[in-house]
């Protein structure tokens, strides 16, 4: 695959992609491996939700990321482990070694009775085992979900019951920093609430107690003891799932979002390419987790697919202290560096002091993902970490796109702080009113929407597609609405604002609001609760509960409580930062709750909450202006 390496050749591409995406997009979909090419590059219907990629053609991923591989490369390190102990030995696989790895567990997964389209939960730490399940899971042709460690037995439920798994990858604990998190027992848990399980296979990561169920569960190393490390790949379609990823939205539940083989497989892999500018001898670190998108797009299948050697961190930035980053990228002398502006505040909020023994001097690419990066992180991250020489690439991007939409190809597109800039190449976003007019020129602010398809664009959401219509291509006829604010500056330069829907970005993590409220409200002594978001130095956003309560109990208490029942629920990374008891809601009269003066009261914006006379109850705002946290 050929990368992009002027700013001239960029334009040239991005006009070509316009005025003939279906040449553009076969060029690059020419460099990879096919049982059989397609028949037709595209087609689409946005009014029904329904895109097609390169139809009719045949292939399987991981032959891409080995066959396609292994003659040149059978030797280059593909994944080096970082394990969370910086005192533990780290791990190095070569392609050979990852491609033997993947074969001997995807026959385990066959002799256990997985076969394509069986779907297959992936709950385990940052461990090389985890990459290899999803690529085992791609392999045989099953799809894969992985739902991040973090997450409840009640959620992680939610998901194997949506998707009628029949298998949990997992391990018996999980360490993080100086904790050590029970795996197994939350899965345990879990099952006792859902039916589809047939088999459970059990990494041994910490050695810690745990009960195995005969005839369900089986240890990991058992499983490959007897497996040969050579695996024929299923045959897939263009359009079969690759892998279902659950992300929240404005309503309740969260969607299994689908990704499709082909269409994901070149887009991973091109936007790997171009935005990070990868050459063949770079080592490539993410420090997202397999949990999310980034992990699957840009720690395991864009790199991999691309031949590069990726990083894969099992711990914690704070863990044993705060230079690990710094350290490890010295360690592996790492040359791209993709995180998130969460992580980027949570160490500069610890000064210069943890960076004055690293050198740092591998570094060439510098990224940021998953929430606006504020100017003041930009500029602290482009100046100390990539000491004022390296480009810092600010890649919009979301579960639903499967890969990098809007960012600076690294040192071609100047930089512009805090901007994600311009879009890739086959990328034609639009800024519309609330009205959905386009908005054109520069000098404007609108909604984010995208009018044409890319390869990568998800196919539907798992078992109700008429939410996915519902969810991205109602709003605003013809176009897929991303339900992101943006602004095109004078330059032309894009700039994202934030959500603009019903979804608070918690350290770059999805949150739905009404996904908190309903688990508040599982506390027996709730009667209602709002949540929003409010703007939160280090998380970006945080949290920030209004409960109604018919309680004996102190506030103190019942708060403890409330925020308990949101772990419980959700898991930890959806606990309230502030819950404020209140005697009422301030409500419409049509009885919906005005959660912009809620907004603005969290954010301590008092001063213009608009008129709220017409209120049905207009004097509970001021008793919680009062009470506000
Ligand atoms: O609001 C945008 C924000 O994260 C949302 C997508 O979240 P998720 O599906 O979890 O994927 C995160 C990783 C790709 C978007 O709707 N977001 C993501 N990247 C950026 C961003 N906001 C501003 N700037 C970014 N670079």
């Amino acid at each position: 695959m050929q990368r992009i390496k002027t700013l001239s050749e960029y334009f040239k591409k991005y006009e070509l992609s316009e005025k003939d995406p279906e040449s553009f997009w076969s060029e690059i979909a020419d460099s990879f491996t096919w049982k059989k090419k397609w028949d037709k590059v595209l087609d689409w219907d946005f009014e029904k939700a329904n895109t097609k990629w390169f139809q009719n053609a045949k292939l399987n991923i991981t032959e891409n990321i080995f066959e396609r591989n292994l003659k040149e490369r059978g030797s280059k390190t593909a994944i080096i482990w970082e394990p969370n102990d910086p005192s533990e030995p780290s791990i190095h696989l070569t392609y050979q070694e990852l491609y033997e790895e993947t074969c001997k567990f995807s026959n385990a997964l066959r002799s256990k009775g997985i076969k394509k389209g069986d779907r297959v939960i992936i709950y385990m730490p940052m461990v090389p085992e985890a990459a290899i399940a999803m690529l085992a899971c791609a392999r045989v042709g099953a799809v894969h979900s992985v739902v991040f460690a973090g997450f409840s037995s009640t959620s992680l439920a939610d998901r194997i019951n949506d998707c009628q798994a029949k298998m949990v990858l997992t391990s018996d604990g999980n360490f993080r920093g100086n904790k050590t998190i029970p795996v197994k027992s939350v899965v345990d848990e879990a099952l006792e609430k859902s039916s589809t399980i047939e088999s459970v296979i059990v990494l041994e990561r910490t050695k810690q107690t745990i009960n195995m169920f005969e005839g369900r569960d089986h240890w990991w190393h058992d499983c490959i003891k007897e497996e040969s490390n050579v695996c024929e790949a299923e045959v897939l379609d263009s359009e079969d799932m690759l892998f279902i990823l659950y992300t929240s939205g404005s309503t309740g539940k969260p969607k299994g979002v689908v990704h499709s083989s082909a269409g994901y497989m070149v887009y991973s892999a091109y936007t790997f390419l171009n935005v990070f500018q990868y050459d063949e001898n770079d080592i490539y670190w993410c420090t997202a987790d397999v949990g999310w998108i980034t992990g699957h797009s840009y720690i395991v299948y864009g790199p991999l697919l691309c031949g590069a050697t990726t990083v894969m961190f099992e711990g914690i930035p704070t863990f044993p202290n705060v230079s690990r980053f710094w350290d490890i990228v010295d360690k592996y002398k790492i040359n791209q560096f993709y995180t998130a502006p969460t992580a980027i505040r949570a160490l500069q909020a610890h000064g210069l002091d943890p960076i004055k023994n690293n050198s740092l001097e591998s570094l060439k690419v510098i990224g940021s993902v998953g929430e606006p990066i504020n100017e003041e992180a930009w500029h602290w991250y482009h100046d100390n970490i990539g000491k004022g020489n390296c480009p810092l690439v600010d890649t919009w991007w979301q579960t639903e796109t499967g890969g990098i939409m809007i960012s600076a190809l690294a040192g071609i597109t100047p930089n512009k702080p805090a901007h994600a800039s311009l879009p890739l190449p086959g990328i034609h976003p639009v800024i519309v009113d609330a009205d959905g007019n386009e908005l054109i020129g520069n000098n404007v602010q609108g909604n984010l929407c995208i009018k044409f398809p890319w390869p990568s664009i998800l196919r539907t959401t798992y078992g109700d597609h008429q939410r996915c219509i519902n969810t991205y291509f109602s709003n605003y006829k013809g176009m897929y609405f991303t339900g992101d604010g943006v602004k095109r500056d004078h330059d032309g330069y894009l700039r994202i604002l934030g959500r603009v829907d019903d979804v608070i970005n918690v350290s770059g993590h999805r949150m739905g609001t009404a996904e908190v409220e309903n688990a508040i409200n599982e506390h027996e002594e709730v009667i209602e609760s709002a949540v929003v978001g409010y703007p939160h130095n280090i998380k970006g956003e945080g949290i920030y509960a209004y409960v109604i309560v018919n309680s004996e109990s102190s506030d103190d208490i019942i708060k403890a409580e409330i925020i308990d029942v949101v772990r419980k629920v959700i898991g930890p990374i959806a606990k309230p930062d502030k819950v404020q008891i209140v005697s009422g809601l301030p409500k419409t009269r049509s009885g919906k709750i005005m959660r912009r003066i809620l907004r603005k009261i969290a954010s301590n914006d008092y001063g213009n909450l608009g008129d709220t006379s017409t209120l049905l109850n207009p004097n509970v705002v001021e008793e919680i202006i009062k009470g506000a946290n």
